[in-house]
């Protein structure tokens, strides 16, 4: 038997509409598909195998409810609506890997994935934050101090599903959190999260060891900051091809000293982001073999017979769409970036079998991106121009949904494609002088 590079086992493709039905399809051999910008990268890898992908993407697990005593957060909740809608998480929401990702990355699938460089563990742990499961035995709450036991292993099992994650409220709090990443859209090298409550602190470390870390005291000012790194200096910190354990313990003292200092002079971290939605809903499939795909491509219907394994990114290249293109083939440069109901999602990353009713857009179909094509050849913002439907399709959606084209945190934290040429001078120039009206 062949290996095919970048594509999955073949499994069968259950888009469930109840939760019910998800509990009962849950047993060994099957797992959940949320938002699949991490369970898609291992199946392609051949890493993990399915014989059953649940996608629960059109369950009613999507948004934020709050009360005067705390804030709970629905598991679908994609990283960019969240960002938007919880003031308190907006910088680790908006610090997740790019525009694409956060689009359909869910809050629910970056806490069961358990990454160590999660941007979300170090927060909720300073936060006291729980998570509520389900499964066919009835629900529980397990505090997110709780959760994580290992790289990619949770105390949740295999028949549990994560509904929503909550978050107490607290009157005098003040919350920092630091993270620095290399370029790209590449996951953090270090985390930093602080919670100064009155006299209390609590400080936790992503992305350095194993499992995050939590500290928790009386602040004391400086014995503080002394007592704390002294702490950190005695954990097994990691080493890897990205950072060696002593840079990396350097990078994690700085951003803490920074972000402990400004917590207790009773600054809070938060970033402005406008409203978005994700709507992810489509029709409900079972697929085993074969499965009939209808979807409009710029204003075209378009029927194919696919395998559920079947990438977006290939159904629009064999029908024709060249102009999408592949890259990395794992998430990473957004040259596959199209637009799906609306918002820039790399096709890479999703199944055709994921968005059958839905209505993609390449820039051929996009009627008002003008300004913004005529700002890229302007401003020479190409040189062979492999990456440039990418960009364009990714600035597009930034544009319209965030608007600041001025603003630098935000551009860096969500435009991060890549180009080959390194052309990135006249790329940002050319977003940043595209007109307003874009
Ligand atoms: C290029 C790239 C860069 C990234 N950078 C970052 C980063 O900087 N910081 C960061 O935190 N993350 C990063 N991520 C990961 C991203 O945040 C993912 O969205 C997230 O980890 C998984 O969420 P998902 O909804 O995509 O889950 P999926 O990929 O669909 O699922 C992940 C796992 O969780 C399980 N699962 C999903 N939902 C549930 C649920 N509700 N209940 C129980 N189990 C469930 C699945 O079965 C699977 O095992 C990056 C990803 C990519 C591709
Ligand atoms: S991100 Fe999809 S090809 Fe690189
Ligand atoms: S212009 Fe050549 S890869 Fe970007």
């Amino acid at each position: 038997m062949s290996f095919v590079l970048g594509i999955p086992r073949k499994f069968k493709y259950v888009k469930v509409d109840s939760l019910n039905e998800a509990l009962e399809l849950l047993r060994e051999g099957s797992k959940i598909l949320a938002g699949g910008q991490s369970l898609l990268p291992l199946l392609k890898l051949r890493i993990l195998n399915v014989d059953t992908l649940v996608d629960i993407k059109n369950l009613d697990l999507r948004g934020v409810s709050e009360n005067e005593k705390e804030i709970e957060i629905y598991s679908l909740t994609t990283h960019n609506e969240v960002a938007s809608k919880v003031k308190l998480l907006s910088k680790v929401a908006f610090t997740i890997a790019d525009f694409q990702v956060r689009n359909k990355g869910t809050i629910g699938g970056s806490l069961a994935h358990a990454d160590p460089s999660s941007n979300y563990y170090p927060a909720l742990l300073v936060l006291d934050a729980k998570v509520k499961v389900k499964s066919k035995k009835g629900e529980r709450e397990i505090k997110v101090v709780d959760l994580y036991i290992s790289p990619y292993t949770t105390s949740m099992r295999e028949d549990e599903i994560i509904t929503s994650i909550i978050i107490p409220k607290k009157k005098e709090l003040n919350f920092t959190y630091e993270v620095y990443k290399r370029g790209g859209s590449a996951y953090p090298t270090a985390i930093v999260a602080v919670a100064v409550e009155g006299n209390k602190y609590k400080v936790s470390f992503g992305g350095i060891t194993e499992k995050p870390i939590l500290f928790e005291g009386e602040v004391e000012s400086e014995n503080t900051i002394k007592n704390v790194i002294e702490r950190l200096r005695e954990e097994k910190i990691i080493s890897d091809i990205h950072a060696d354990s002593s840079t990396r313990l350097k990078i994690a003292e700085r951003l803490f000293v920074n972000a402990f200092l400004r917590a207790s002079k009773g600054v809070s971290d938060q970033f402005n982001i406008p409203a978005i939605e994700n709507k992810w809903k489509s029709e409900v499939i079972r697929g085993e073999e074969m499965v009939t795909v209808k979807m409009k491509v710029n204003d075209f219907e378009m029927e194919d017979e696919v395998e559920p394994r079947t990438l977006l990114l290939d159904f629009l290249r064999r029908n024709g769409y060249k102009e999408v293109k592949r890259g990395c083939d794992e998430g990473k440069c957004g040259a596959c970036t199209v637009i799906i109901d609306g918002k820039s999602v790399k096709s890479c990353l999703t199944l055709a079998v994921e968005v059958i009713g839905s209505d993609i857009k390449t820039v051929k179909g996009l009627s008002d991106i003008k300004q913004l094509k005529e700002s890229f050849l302007e401003n020479f913002a190409m040189q062979c121009g492999y990456c440039t439907h990418g960009f364009l399709m990714v600035t597009y959606d930034y544009l319209k949904r965030i608007g600041k084209r001025d603003d630098d945190e935000l551009l860096k934290h969500s435009i991060k494609n890549i180009c080959r040429c390194t052309g990135y001078f006249n790329i940002i120039k050319a977003i940043k002088t595209s007109s307003s009206n874009q």
